[in-house]
């Protein structure tokens, strides 16, 4: 996702205590918080995770909780189903349902005092008649499919301490993934969080890219492995339904000025659905104005990311702090 610049904390660790104590907002205590909310809300929503849900009902229930437990959401809830990897949140009055089989990532977030959690878990839709549609070879196939992101994730957070270089995060991940005879998929990856930040600029690589970076006490990561049984690569795929500002520009259209003015104000740094502008303008013109945005790009369309050979892909994630010996998950 796009870097949005964020001078209010930087990488200093010197910084990083003088700003927690000035600013007096309980930096850790804060991410556990976030952590707290977004482990909780996942396991409640992994629930509805079966044949015949309606994904907008289950991105509204996630969503609507976060919020209920006291925290900001800090990106559309990522419903992505089968080939697709991420990045696809229910457009308005959406009619897609889950069906039997499906590999659905749910992938959210939360924010308190800005400070995020992230987490991602893939579950196979059960369904009614899931044992005579689908041979035991898929099924098997699709649970190790889901079991080998599993794997990256706890071979990376086996690596994360205080001066690991990221490389060896990824080069885990892709090892623990390979052991499956399934592929990381490697143009995506996880990254640094940091107040109001989703990705603070340090990419968490999924493969060996041989990126020397040391990760640093108290750094805060959201690592997440996506495993594949075909090549290992995504491409943009139609639609935007996810979106960030980027900044603000002239635009002749009333219509499209008000809604980029409603985004600047109510989203200026982490990222929205399209969704969420309906309840303030009517569909139709919040649609036309987000696609004269995106084209003029005062705001970041997120395509829906397929996989190339549309095979199948699962995503585990967690956000985890780096500490001296090792780390601590914020969203077990
Ligand atoms: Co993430």
């Amino acid at each position: 996702m796009r870097i949005i610049i964020n001078n209010y904390i930087n990488h200093s660790k010197y910084v990083y205590i003088i700003k927690f104590f000035k600013k007096g907002d309980n930096m850790i205590e804060c991410y556990l918080k976030a952590g707290e909310i977004v482990s909780d809300v996942r396991k409640e929503a992994s629930k509805m995770i079966k044949e015949g849900t309606l994904v907008l009902d289950l991105v509204e229930f996630v969503e609507s909780e976060i919020r209920k437990k006291g925290a900001g959401i800090a990106f559309p809830c990522n419903v992505s189903i089968n080939e697709i990897a991420a990045h696809y949140t229910s457009p308005f009055k959406d009619e897609k349902r889950i069906c039997a089989g499906d590999l659905v990532k749910l992938d959210l977030g939360a924010e308190v005092n800005g400070y995020i959690a992230d987490s991602a878990v893939t579950i196979m839709a059960d369904g009614e008649n899931l044992k005579e549609d689908f041979s035991d070879d898929v099924l098997n196939r699709n649970a190790e499919i889901i079991e080998a992101s599993a794997a990256g994730l706890d071979a990376a957070i086996a690596t994360v301490r205080d001066g690991v270089e990221v490389y060896k995060i990824g080069e885990a991940i892709s090892e623990a993934i390979k052991g499956y005879q399934l592929n990381p998929i490697s143009n995506l990856t996880g990254h640094s969080l940091e107040k109001y930040n989703l990705h603070a600029g340090l990419s968490i690589p999924n493969i060996n890219n041989h990126d020397t970076t040391r990760l640093e006490e108290c750094q805060v990561i959201a690592i997440e492995p996506f495993a594949t049984d075909g090549v290992g690569w995504v491409n943009d795929s139609p639609g935007a339904y996810i979106f960030s500002f980027i900044s603000d520009k002239p635009f002749r259209l009333k219509n499209t000025v008000k809604v980029l003015k409603n985004i600047e104000k109510n989203y200026p740094y982490l990222p929205f659905s399209g969704r969420w502008l309906t309840k303030d303008f009517k569909p139709a013109r919040a649609y036309s104005a987000l696609k004269q945005l995106s084209e003029a790009m005062a705001i970041y369309p997120y395509s829906p990311l397929k996989e190339k050979t549309g095979c199948w892909v699962s995503q585990k994630e967690h956000t985890v702090i780096v500490e001296k010996e090792g780390c601590s998950v914020t969203t077990l």
